[in-house]
């Protein structure tokens, strides 16, 4: 019982909408190596809205608070993202939009952020992961510092929903533990 209420509690986002996303396929396969440690809520980013700042007051959109409110009660944000033209796809770039507001107190602000890019390509994204870093500290989101964890040839990795390269498991782990190793010394430092 005490373990359930001691889980860490992150939300997993992927930068893509694709059904077979190797993005998401990664936050799937994290999410089932991290548990029961590490209770991963995996957040879609299918309906929400383009950012408008004319519907940004209340009554707020219901996918955009549901949105903002999984982030606001998690521990920690995991994000697998893909690179479209050397930048973050527009989907997660709209999607931060809407959870950087209100900028003072958005559900971001302070939030522990861990990132994770991949791509076939053997850059894996790299460009796409600083953008991103860039992104979220404008948000004063709190970026988990660490390895860059970048995954090229990512295409190749996957049979099915299995992971066949086990060091490069090894690695993308890292970005998780790194998460839970902040959120561990948050939760000690203000006991
Ligand atoms: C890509 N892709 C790509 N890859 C890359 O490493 N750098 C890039 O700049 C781009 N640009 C790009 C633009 C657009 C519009 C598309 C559709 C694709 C390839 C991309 O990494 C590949 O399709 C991934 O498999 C997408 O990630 P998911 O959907 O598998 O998670």
């Amino acid at each position: 019982m005490s373990d359930v209420v001691d889980a860490i509690r992150i939300i997993g986002i992927s930068g893509s909408l694709r059904k077979s996303s190797l993005n998401t396929s990664l936050i799937k396969l994290l999410k089932e190596k991290a548990a029961p440690e590490i209770l991963m809520d995996v957040v879609t980013l299918d309906h929400m809205p383009f950012y408008n700042e004319d519907s940004d007051k209340a009554p707020q959109i219901p996918t955009v608070e549901e949105f903002r409110n999984r982030i606001a009660i998690s521990d920690g944000v995991l994000i697998a993202t893909p690179e479209y033209n050397h930048r973050i796809p527009g989907v997660l770039k709209n999607a931060l939009g809407w959870a950087s507001r209100p900028h003072d107190n958005s559900c971001l602000k302070g939030k522990p952020v861990s990132i994770i890019s991949s791509s076939p390509a053997f850059t894996g994204g790299v460009r796409a992961q600083y953008q991103l870093r860039e992104a979220l500290i404008s948000m004063y989101a709190h970026l988990v510092m660490g390895p860059e964890v970048v995954l090229g040839g990512v295409n190749k990795k996957f049979v099915g929903d299995s992971y066949s390269d086990d060091n490069g498991l090894e690695f993308v782990l890292c970005s998780l533990h790194m998460l839970r190793e902040e959120i561990r010394l948050r939760r000690s430092t203000t006991a």
